[in-house]
């Protein structure tokens, strides 16, 4: 059975949810889900803007028939594509024999590596600006390279306003019914899992986001038409705002995250300390995170939102506690800058993991990191505690 939805008088949404993936890319956990966005617009010509993950496949070609109602499908356009939009284009190649699919250079190049169909006869190669009418619609195309990969591109259609932007503005989760996100609490229901699908997936690319926002600035847009999660078709300053600060670097709040890495417990008590500190300092926003029980893409979420950042960790080995590396490494990935850092390294006999810490985060530019690492020997004691005190301070004031 179908169950498509409309979203004007000739545009559809075909896609479907997916409750049962538990991680994305098999990297990111979306206990809520995903959702796979796929429009059809019904044309002179009729028109695909890109399709779904294999997840969800059998929906869509239900939702797909449904729609088109006997109608040939003329264009697919591939604004992105990674699997989680591309998997019906073989099928579709052999539904629609007329099927003409528009991409543009990179998006071939990376078609040919991942596809062994010769697509002679059924290539529209399209560059920045060019537009294709499709009778009373004009789709005018915008290379987005990094809105994920390089071959990215977003398809504004200058007729109804709407902005088919790929990966941009999408969200982890299912929708719950709700196809547009006005219809969600931003703060409560939505941010969260936005900005968390920011940080994971589009984070490390904030200089090639602004770029893209730079060449939309003069467009008129109604609609952000996304492949993940509900519909921007109000207010849509809200999440373009969050972006511009995402993609900046700036924090969204002052607030501290404290992130400890801990065998048996006291380097956790210490960052339990220091977070008590802080809190009745006046710090309104402390977020603790033990790095072996929280996934990194929820700490590194609230890294990009807050400004001050501390880090805890036991020495392994001469290493770091292993899960403290993932998620340093991870926000060394994400190109995180702009934020202050605090480091507590602890150990039983040749402590090394501030050190260790260190040489990540020196890595990453546009870090402050203050003085001194805080260093203690396998517990906090009461000389420590003088320690965690002036700690505390440095944070409060920074
Ligand atoms: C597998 C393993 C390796 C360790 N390697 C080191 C080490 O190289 N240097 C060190 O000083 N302590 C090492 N330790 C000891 C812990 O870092 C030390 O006991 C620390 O105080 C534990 O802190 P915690 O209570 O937060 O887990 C190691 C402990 C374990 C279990
Ligand atoms: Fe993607
Ligand atoms: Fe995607």
């Amino acid at each position: 059975m179908y169950n498509y939805r409309q979203i004007t008088d000739n545009l559809y949404n075909v896609g479907a949810n997916d409750r049962r993936i538990t991680m994305f890319e098999n990297a990111h956990p979306v206990p809520r889900g995903m959702s796979y966005n796929s429009y059809l617009l019904l044309d002179e010509k009729t028109v695909l803007l890109d399709g779904v993950d294999n997840a969800i496949i059998e929906q869509f070609w239900q939702n797909l028939s449904a729609v088109l109602n006997g109608r040939h499908l003329d264009y697919l356009v591939i604004n992105h594509i990674e699997h989680d939009h591309c998997q019906p284009i073989p099928e579709l190649l052999r539904r629609y024999p007329g099927l003409t699919i528009v991409g543009n250079k990179k998006t071939f190049t990376m078609f040919e590596q991942f596809y062994e169909i010769d697509l002679e006869g059924h290539i529209l190669e399209v560059q920045e600006g060019d537009t294709l009418r499709t009778g009373k619609h004009n789709l005018t195309f915008f290379m987005a390279p990094m809105m994920h990969w390089p071959e990215v591109m977003v398809t504004y259609d200058t007729t109804s306003k709407i902005l088919f932007c790929a990966d941009a503005f999408g969200t982890f989760g299912a929708t719950d019914g709700r196809m547009y996100a006005d219809q969600y609490k931003f703060d409560e229901e939505y941010l969260p899992e936005v900005r968390r699908y920011y940080a994971s997936i589009i984070g490390k690319y904030g200089r090639n986001v602004n770029n893209l926002f730079d060449k939309l600035a003069n467009l008129e847009i109604s609609m952000f038409c996304t492949l993940h999660g509900p519909i921007w078709r109000k207010d849509l300053h809200l999440i373009l705002d969050k972006y511009r600060q995402w993609a900046s670097y700036i924090p969204e709040e002052r607030g501290v995250v404290i992130a400890y890495g801990t065998i048996y417990g006291n380097t956790a008590l210490v960052a339990e300390i220091l977070a008590n500190k802080l809190a009745d300092g006046g710090v309104e926003n402390v977020r603790v995170y033990d790095v072996t029980s929280t996934h990194p893409s929820y700490i590194l979420s609230d890294c990009f939102r807050y400004d001050r950042l501390v880090f805890a960790s036991a020495t392994f080995n001469a290493e770091l506690f292993p899960y403290m590396e993932t998620l340093l490494l991870d926000l060394k990935a994400h190109n995180l800058t702009n934020r202050t850092v605090a480091l507590i390294e602890n150990g039983s006999w040749a402590i090394s993991s501030g050190k260790k810490m260190r040489e990540i985060l020196e890595q990453m530019k546009g870090l402050t990191i203050l003085e001194p690492t805080l260093s203690f020997k396998s517990s906090p004691k009461a000389v420590d505690m003088e320690a965690l005190d002036q700690l505390a301070k440095t944070l409060l004031a920074a």
